[in-house]
C-alpha cells in the first residue's frame, strides 16, 4: 500500500490536532443543544459512511456532549471513478427529526451533490437546525458553494485518500490523508 503513496498532505498527528481543535469548536457551539431532558434540544449526529468513518470516530471521543449518532449510507460516486457523478442514498434517515438539532459529518466535500441532498432530505424532517462538519474541503467558498460550518482543512482539487477516505474501497485504514501514484489509479 506505502508504495503507492505519491505524497502525505496531512500526518496522523496534523489531523489529531485539527479534529481536536473542531471538536472543541462543536463542544463549544452545541452546549446549549444537548438537553436530555428535552428532547426538543438534544443533538443529533448524521454521519454519512463509510468515508467519515475515522473522521468520526477521533471527533466524537472529544465531544463531551449527551448525543445521538445515527449514520447514513450515500454512494457519490460508482465503481473506480474519481469524480462524483449523482448521489445515491442507500439507508432511510430517522424519522424523529422534528425539532432535533442535526450535525452532518462528512469526510470531504467535493461537488456538493451529497450535502445538499442531505440537507433537502433533513429540512423535510423538520429539524431545528442543520449543520456540517467536513474533514475536508476542495470546493472554493463562492457564492454558489454549498456551506459547510466546520471544514478541517481546504485542500485544491486532487484525489485523496487515507484515514477513512477511498480509491475503489481501499486505502481507507492509511493513517494519513495523501495522494496516489497515477499507476495506482489506473
Ligand atoms: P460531493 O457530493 O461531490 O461533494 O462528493 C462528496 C463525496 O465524494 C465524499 O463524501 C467522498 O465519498 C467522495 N469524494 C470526493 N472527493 C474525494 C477524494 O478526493 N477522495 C475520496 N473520496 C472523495
Ligand atoms: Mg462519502
Amino acid at each position: 500500500m506505502d508504495q503507492h503513496i505519491e505524497r502525505v498532505l496531512f500526518d496522523r498527528a496534523t489531523l489529531a490536532k485539527r479534529v481536536k481543535d473542531m471538536a472543541a469548536q462543536i463542544a463549544d457551539d452545541f452546549r446549549h443543544h444537548t438537553n436530555t431532558q428535552d428532547e426538543s434540544a438534544s443533538l443529533v449526529l448524521v454521519s454519512i459512511m463509510t468515508g467519515s468513518v475515522i473522521f468520526l470516530a477521533d471527533l466524537i471521543r472529544d465531544l463531551p456532549l449527551m448525543l445521538r449518532l445515527e449514520l447514513i449510507s450515500i454512494s457519490s460516486y460508482p465503481g473506480k471513478s474519481t469524480s462524483s457523478q449523482g448521489v445515491a442514498i442507500n439507508s432511510s434517515l430517522p424519522d424523529d427529526l422534528t425539532g432535533k438539532h442535526v450535525l452532518v459529518v462528512d469526510d470531504i466535500l467535493d461537488s456538493g451533490r451529497t450535502l445538499t441532498a442531505i440537507r433537502a432530505l433533513l429540512n423535510e424532517r423538520h429539524a431545528a437546525s442543520v449543520s456540517t462538519c467536513v474533514l475536508l474541503r476542495k470546493q472554493l467558498p463562492t457564492a454558489m458553494a454549498v456551506e459547510a460550518e466546520y471544514v478541517g482543512f481546504d485542500i485544491a482539487d486532487e484525489f485523496v485518500v487515507g484515514y477513512g477516505l477511498d480509491f475503489d474501497g481501499y486505502y481507507r485504514n492509511l493513517p494519513d490523508v495523501v495522494t496516489l501514484k497515477r499507476e495506482a489509479m489506473s
